[in-house]
């Protein structure tokens, strides 16, 4: 099959400044009745819910999440989308972090980035968690002399599914 991804990418960058344009503040008529109410209804957002916006354009959906009381990490392979989603949505950036990301990038764990979070339900200001691949934070701990001499994977409501990694680094004599 030919690869079409860089003629994708072109188009939605042409196309930005007429998407933001057509779906302003708010959104189209079609996006309102017909693709919000069963969205919403699916992700059931509770208030702190932390929700990744794939493919945002400019951040109308996002920002209704935002309302809907969620934080959001929004993105778009299409600088220009990006950069007209920050605009339009300045008023929700505390909740949201804008990001250009292309979604078939199977490599995207490896790439470091900043987003913003919580770490306390409910906490007054959002701080920055800064993403970075287990290979980058050990190989900086390997390249000063640590190892890694311990390793453990803890569960919490899914016994097989391990939400925390404690790990013991000794710097060597
Ligand atoms: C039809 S628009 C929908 C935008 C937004 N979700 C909304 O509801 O208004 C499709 C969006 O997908 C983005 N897109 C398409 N392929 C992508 C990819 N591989 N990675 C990230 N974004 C992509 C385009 O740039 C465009 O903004």
């Amino acid at each position: 099959m030919r690869d079409t991804h860089e003629e994708s990418l072109q188009a939605w960058e042409g196309n930005a400044d007429y998407w933001d344009a057509r779906m302003g503040d708010h959104s189209n008529t079609f996006h309102r009745l017909l693709v919000r109410p069963p969205t919403e209804k699916l992700l059931g957002i509770q208030p702190g819910d932390f929700v990744l916006d794939i493919a945002c354009g400019n951040g109308n959906f996002t920002q209704r999440l935002v309302e809907l009381g969620a934080r959001v990490v929004a993105f778009d392979y299409s600088g220009k989308m990006i950069e007209n989603a920050r605009r339009r949505r300045a008023g929700v950036l505390d909740k949201t972090e804008f990001v250009v990301c292309d979604a078939t990038d199977s490599d995207w764990y490896l790439s470091s980035c900043v987003y913003k979070g919580e770490a306390l339900l409910g906490q007054p200001v959002l701080h920055n968690y800064y993403h970075r691949s287990l290979q980058e934070i050990l190989g900086t701990a390997f390249a000063v002399g640590f190892v890694l001499d311990a390793f453990v994977e803890t569960a919490d409501n899914d016994p097989e599914f391990p939400v925390i990694v404690t790990m013991r680094l000794k710097k060597l004599a």
